[in-house]
């Protein structure tokens, strides 16, 4: 039989989820489980490069493996464990610091916009978020990581990691690849549509958060920015009647030419309040889903039991070859 490839994936469990992550991410993962070995993680340990508190971020864990599993992750397909459980990620991140160099680390996009935005917490974790993320992706010799193109910056630095410690210490890590989904949708701001949808907008009508209830999720897009004229097609001169056909065929699973058609003859009131009930159907099965799965703390921890033990197992077997490549001296049992 044909070895199946793994992948590897990771959130961190830092608050609201948006409809962003979940048509560019979430919603590919329950697909992919069936034809990858899937890892996925929550990803705790890089949520606190950024001041958190310590009571928010212990629920934030379980509302993401919570919205794991109600977006249809699957504990007999796939691992859904969490970070910290798992002390391999904090010690390759040790190993990996010795052939990293300060000057590639803070040339990253991402650490240069968290230095400015966070700028009285610039930490050294800040700094190594992508070193701990090379661990992640490379203890489990991944095939394949989904990223947005945020996070592509990031894989390209876990694959340098990963040539150079095999140039030096010899084969150890497989070389990982991005992958970006096909039908990962670029989701823009619904009050600014230039600019991507973020769940640290001090404007709650400009995202759509994977707990809105049906009404809110009407009522924002109802709101959402158009322009003047009433047609509705997707150009580059439409910024917001163009992110709402894209939100609306990614959500039906139609492509933007049928959503163009079907809305044809529509107004622009009657267009937002089909996208916005498109959306709401979408989200609220999940949003249910989630919140019964939370009042089921001892199935979650016991989820999160099993993955941290399945994850662990692969996870020290790279992590002990890479301690006798560089010459540690094994522990005797
Ligand atoms: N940095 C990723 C993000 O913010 C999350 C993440 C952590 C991740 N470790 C990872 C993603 C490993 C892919 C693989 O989106």
């Amino acid at each position: 039989m044909e070895e199946r490839k793994v992948l590897f994936s990771a959130i961190q469990p830092s608050g609201i989820l948006t409809i962003g992550n979940y048509l560019g991410a979430l919603r590919n993962f329950k697909k992919l489980q069936n034809d990858y070995d899937s890892i996925f993680s929550v990803a705790d340990l890089h949520t606190l490069t950024v001041r958190q508190d310590p009571a928010v971020l212990r629920k934030n864990v379980y509302e993401l493996a919570a919205l794991y599993l109600a977006c249809g992750i699957d504990p007999q397909k796939s691992i859904l464990f969490v970070q910290s459980h798992v002390s391999a990620h904090a010690e390759l991140t040790w190993i990996l610091n010795t052939i990293c160099y300060p000057g590639e680390l803070s040339r990253m996009t991402q650490f240069k916009e968290k230095s400015k935005s966070h700028e009285d917490n610039i930490n050294m974790g800040l700094m190594d978020y992508p070193v701990l993320m090379a661990s992640d992706i490379l203890l489990y010799q991944t095939d394949i990581v989904p990223v947005g193109a945020d996070q592509k910056q990031h894989l390209e630095l876990s694959r340098d990691i990963a040539i150079r410690f095999n140039n030096r210490f010899g084969d150890v890590f497989k070389v990982p690849d991005g992958y970006i989904p096909k039908t990962a949708a670029r989701v823009m701001s619904l009050q600014e549509p230039s600019k991507k949808m973020s769940k640290s907008d001090a404007n709650f009508n400009a995202f759509i958060s994977m707990d809105d209830d049906p009404d809110t999720v009407r009522r924002k897009f109802k709101r959402a920015v158009t322009d003047s004229d009433n047609r509705i097609i997707f150009s580059e001169d439409k910024p917001g009647i163009s992110n709402l056909l894209t939100i609306y065929s990614a959500v039906c699973d139609k492509t933007i030419e049928d959503a163009e058609k079907e809305f044809e003859n529509c107004g622009y009131g009657d267009f937002k309040s089909k996208v916005g009930d498109a959306v709401a159907a979408v989200i609220e099965p999940i949003r249910q889903e989630k919140n019964k799965l939370l009042a089921s703390k001892d199935y979650l921890d016991y989820v999160l039991k099993d993955g941290a033990y399945k994850a662990e197992k692969i996870a020290y077997k790279t992590l002990f070859k890479v301690y006798k490549k560089v010459g540690l001296v094994p522990r005797k049992r």
